[in-house]
């Protein structure tokens, strides 16, 4: 417990780290004009574009039972490979432990990024909680 905890807190953590808020019509707009709908679709919102793709079609957003965080969503686009979700075949999603996602890096601003990760933030919602079936011993 202890080192896993010296991890999230060592220099190189991503604690501490933040971008400004974001305005989510203008993430939307981000999210169509570059083209992220050519692999993904909104789970919650089918006004946008699906992706007319064989290869990719990945829903973003809806009701996940984990939300990610804002440094996990940040990490998913400019460090897709960091993490790869599971739930899919490894060889169709990555090609030697690289995402096939499209790289963005070199020509989204910050600014563009800032938007986008608001926008997709407000895509998820925490499931509702089930409670389970066994008795309760308290
Ligand atoms: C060429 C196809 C492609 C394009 C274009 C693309 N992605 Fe992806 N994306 C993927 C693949 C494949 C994955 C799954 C592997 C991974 O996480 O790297 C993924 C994963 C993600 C995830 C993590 C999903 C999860 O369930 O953890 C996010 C968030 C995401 N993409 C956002 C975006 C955004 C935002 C854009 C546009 C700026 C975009 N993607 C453009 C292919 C694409």
């Amino acid at each position: 417990m202890l080192s896993l905890a010296g991890c999230d807190t060592g220099p190189k953590s991503g604690k501490g780290f933040t971008l400004p808020e974001g305005d989510p019509q203008m993430g939307r707009q981000v999210f169509i004009g570059m083209q992220c709908t050519d692999c993904h679709f909104l789970a919650n919102d089918s006004t946008v574009k699906q992706p007319d793709n064989p290869q990719f079609s990945i829903p973003l957003g809806g009701e996940v039972r984990r939300i990610q965080t804002y440094g996990e969503l940040v990490t998913s686009v400019i460090n897709p490979s960091h993490s790869l979700p599971s739930g899919y075949q490894k060889e169709a999603i990555s090609d030697n432990g690289q995402s096939r996602m499209r790289n963005y890096n070199d020509i989204m601003t910050v600014t563009q990024l800032t938007h986008l990760i608001t926008f997709l933030q407000d895509q998820y919602e925490l499931q509702p909680f089930e409670p389970s079936m066994y008795p309760s011993f308290h």
